[in-house]
């Protein structure tokens, strides 16, 4: 059998398929050590989940990211709260969650029921469609930014550097040149909006943020800026991949895209999520030494969790290489688990809904034509960057 290897950087091919390398990593090496690129993989769902939970261990300080402890600090304050722990992370995502409440959320179905349907039938008017770049990258975007209180004008923008930042060269395994001034240039546009609303409130997140109090505390501008950044950036591409994967992995299964068409947007969504993790790779830092399957963890160690591999493992899910919509929903964690469990997860759920929804609404059938398909460059979202497809 050929040497197990592994790296989250292999898999940038429309046809990538990295579900075979987790088997053999659950199966062989369950803690998988990568020398050059210095980490360590846990994929077995009761070693990924548990360390999710234990940030006393597993610390998120350095991020979630393979490469962002070579960000330097300025980028680094850019990731907010899912680059800290307990208690940092607990004050701020208790300021946080006041302005991000459930009811907020749900609030907007009926506005993410409007977004879908104008970019829905935009798309489908043009003739050529790509489900992503026409369908699926939109819909989050104008969602966060209305949540948020982006004026419509800078809406394009925004997205441009959100997606700049996100970008890494074919095989490349560091943040362009490129994409750190488009992260600054972005973070420079949230000063100035939550300047404005500091002068100026109004009935938005930004707003409700600034007011957020908890016991006498509140957040600094600073603070807030860099959890608008945190929002665009797990908030938009992630919703856009599912997106791309839910109508991929229908299309490979016509017995499973027939059920979709029959009203199960639901169980389309969860079915997905769990076959194609979108961000397949969370980043912990170890902060004392331990032991795990005999193999001995220096402190300090890159602990790179496979949530993509865990959402396979047959010691939890029945047949878990096959795309069923029919299954009966287990512990999936493709939005984390424990403390830094998304904070999105009910909105992107809801987007994803909706959107697919509105879209096999209009449509009786569809087709993709994947020789002009491509996927995003990024070893953190699994997912197209572009996906053409004919409707019927
Ligand atoms: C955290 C996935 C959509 C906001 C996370 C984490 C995952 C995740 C796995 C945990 C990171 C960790 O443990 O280090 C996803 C997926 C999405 C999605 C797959 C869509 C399909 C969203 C949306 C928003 C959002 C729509 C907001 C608008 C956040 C925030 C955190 C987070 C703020 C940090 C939570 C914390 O550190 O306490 N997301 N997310 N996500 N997500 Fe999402």
């Amino acid at each position: 059998m050929a040497d197990l290897e592994f790296s989250p950087y292999d898999f940038y091919g429309v046809d990538s398929d990295p579900y075979p390398v987790y088997a053999r990593l659950r199966a062989e090496a369950p803690v998988y050590r990568n020398e050059e690129l210095d980490f360590w993989a846990l994929s077995r769902h009761g070693d990924v989940v548990a360390a999710l939970r234990d940030s006393r261990r597993f610390s998120s300080a350095n991020g979630p990211l393979l490469e962002a402890s070579v960000w330097g600090p300025a980028a680094r304050r850019a990731l907010s709260f899912i680059a800290m722990d307990p208690p940092d992370h607990t004050r701020m995502r208790g300021l946080v969650s006041r302005g991000f409440t459930p009811r907020r959320v749900a609030e907007l179905e009926s506005h993410i029921r409007e977004v879908a349907r104008r970019h829905v039938d935009t798309a489908l008017a043009k003739g050529e469609v790509d489900f992503v770049g026409d369908i699926a990258a939109r819909i989050p975007t104008d969602v966060i930014s209305e949540l948020v209180g982006v004026p419509e004008a800078e809406r394009g923008e925004l997205r441009r550097l959100a997606d700049l930042a996100m970008h890494r060269e074919p095989g490349g395994r560091e943040m362009t040149a490129e994409g750190l001034a488009a992260l600054m240039e972005l973070i420079g546009h949230f000063a100035d909006l939550v300047s404005d609303r500091r002068l100026r409130r109004q009935d938005d997140l930004v707003s409700a943020l600034l007011e957020a109090e908890v016991e006498g505390d509140r957040l600094r501008d600073e603070e807030v800026v860099a959890f608008l950044h945190l929002l665009v950036g797990a908030g938009n591409e992630t919703t856009t991949n599912l997106l791309g994967n839910a109508v991929y992995w229908a299309w490979r299964h016509p017995d499973q895209k027939a059920l979709a068409f029959e009203g199960r947007a639901r169980e389309w969504v969860e079915e997905t999520l769990r076959y194609d993790t979108v961000a397949p790779t969370l980043l912990r830092t170890l902060t004392c030494d331990a032991e795990l399957h005999g193999v001995k963890l220096p402190s300090g160690s890159r602990i790179v969790l496979l949530p993509g591999a865990a959402n396979r493992d047959p010691a939890v899910f029945a047949e878990p290489d096959r795309y069923a919509l029919e299954r009966e929903f287990g512990p999936v964690i493709s939005f984390g688990s424990g403390p830094h469990f998304c904070l999105g997860a009910s909105l992107a759920r809801l987007e994803a809904r909706v959107t697919l929804e509105e879209f096999t609404a209009r449509v009786t059938d569809f087709d993709l034509d994947m020789s002009r398909a491509s996927r995003r460059q990024s070893p953190y979202v699994r997912g197209f960057a572009t996906l053409p497809v004919a409707v019927m």
